[in-house]
């Protein structure tokens, strides 16, 4: 089933419970939470205060997507702050199983995220483990980005690694996801939509979230 996780990134940060109400009426399911460093990425985002913040206004699962060094010695404070998932980079994490056993022992769904130029297979090992790998589609640090084509390959690929070796993952991507790419990434096999700036970059998120689900839901054929 497809699920649209609006990213507060794009959301106004003084009225983070409204936005994410708002995202949720239109049908969001899951909190898309980006972490930034300065370091692995070039921009400065939240931490885990922000996360146990959200944690007090909705019930929805938080999906904490770490992009910064040295997660391991902030994973215990993202758990305790409340995040239900969190996602660490391959490229980021030189002891990666150490990291995702981590993340499991907090009590909390791991997820790998991969760059647009890292190749899937790199996976290969850990895939088992995870509750879910999520596909950039752009280039980690902003919002608002133009989607990458070539990454629709790799959801394919992902997809097609699942089904061969019969395992549950769920296949999450985040960037330049809107109204012109939405179908595209559910055909090849996406899930889990992240969206910032179409939910949150203009108009009426509570709308914009609805139409965007609606659009996925077509492309996957699911009925409403
Ligand atoms: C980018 C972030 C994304 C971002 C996506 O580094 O990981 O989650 O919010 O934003 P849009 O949907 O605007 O491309
Ligand atoms: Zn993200």
């Amino acid at each position: 089933m497809v699920e649209l996780l609006p990213s507060i990134l794009s959301a106004d940060f003084a009225n983070l419970a409204r936005d994410v109400a708002a995202a949720e009426r239109g049908g969001g399911t899951v909190v898309h939470v980006d972490v930034m460093d300065g370091h692995f990425v070039p921009n400065i985002t939240l931490g885990p205060p922000v996360v146990k913040s959200l944690r007090k206004v909705t019930n929805l699962p938080l999906d904490c997507h770490l992009m910064i060094e040295n997660a391991n010695d902030y994973i215990p404070a993202f758990a305790e702050a409340g995040a239900d998932w969190i996602s660490v980079h391959y490229e980021a994490c030189p002891h990666l199983h150490r990291t995702l056993e981590l993340i499991i022992n907090h009590g909390v769904k791991p997820g790998v995220v991969l760059n647009p130029a890292t190749r899937v297979e790199v996976l290969e090992e850990v895939l088992p483990m995870l509750h879910h790998v999520l596909i950039m589609s752009v280039n980690p640090g902003f919002g608002g980005q133009q989607f990458i084509p070539f990454t629709l390959e790799k959801i394919r690929k992902l997809a097609d690694i699942r089904e061969q070796r019969g395992l549950a993952f769920r296949i999450e991507v985040d960037g330049g996801v809107a109204h012109d790419t939405i179908a595209q990434v559910v055909q090849a096999g996406a899930e889990l939509l992240v969206a910032g700036n179409a939910v949150f970059g203009g108009g009426n998120a509570e709308q914009n979230a609805r139409e965007l689900l609606a659009a996925a839901r077509a492309a996957a054929g699911e009925t409403a």
